[in-house]
């Protein structure tokens, strides 16, 4: 069993994890009009690591014998006026997912819910790797995409990602 408080901001996260996929799979969809096909592979990559996310938030819940409870994803509704923007706003979207975790991780140390900040571990080191990522796409933007070679030259780094799977496992 987990705490009702903790329960309610796991379940938050399920949704705060879909729109995160939602907001990369727009993201992904942007590029793909512009023709930028490795920046589109970047973000729907990332945007099924997000669905990953969701989906272990989810069974650490049902794992505590705990219901899920899913509610309205938001639509991202952004409008990007150059390719660079989704890069800036891809920071800081996962600037704010690492305070809405670190919140879980203060409500669960609290209470001295061991578990669930033993769970959280993995999103915690996770996070700064989705910053450090998405902070490195915008300095290789910057360096790089001056001119259309950059540019193609980067797109085509952008292609390379491949998707894996998390590496923590909840049965
Ligand atoms: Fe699920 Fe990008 O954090």
């Amino acid at each position: 069993m987990l705490n009702k408080e903790i329960t309610k901001l796991l379940n938050e996260q399920i949704n705060k994890e879909l729109f995160s996929a939602y907001l990369y799979l727009d993201m992904a969809n942007y590029y793909a009009d512009q023709g930028l096909n490795g920046f589109e592979n970047w973000f729907y990559i990332q945007t099924q690591e997000e669905r990953d996310h969701a989906m272990l938030f989810r069974q650490y819940i049902l794992n505590n014998g705990e219901s899920v409870v899913l509610s309205e994803v938001a639509a991202p509704n952004e409008k990007y006026n150059d390719y660079k923007a989704p890069l800036v706003k891809a920071l800081e979207h996962e600037q704010f997912v690492t305070d809405s975790i670190n919140k879980i991780y203060e409500a669960a140390y609290k209470i001295s819910d061991f578990r669930t900040m033993q769970f959280l571990d993995w999103f915690i080191k996770e996070q700064g790797e989705e910053e450090k990522n998405a902070d490195d796409n915008i300095k290789k933007y910057d360096l790089f995409a001056g001119d259309p070679k950059g540019l193609y030259m980067l797109d085509n780094e952008m292609k390379a990602r491949v998707y894996a799977a998390p590496s923590l496992v909840l049965d």
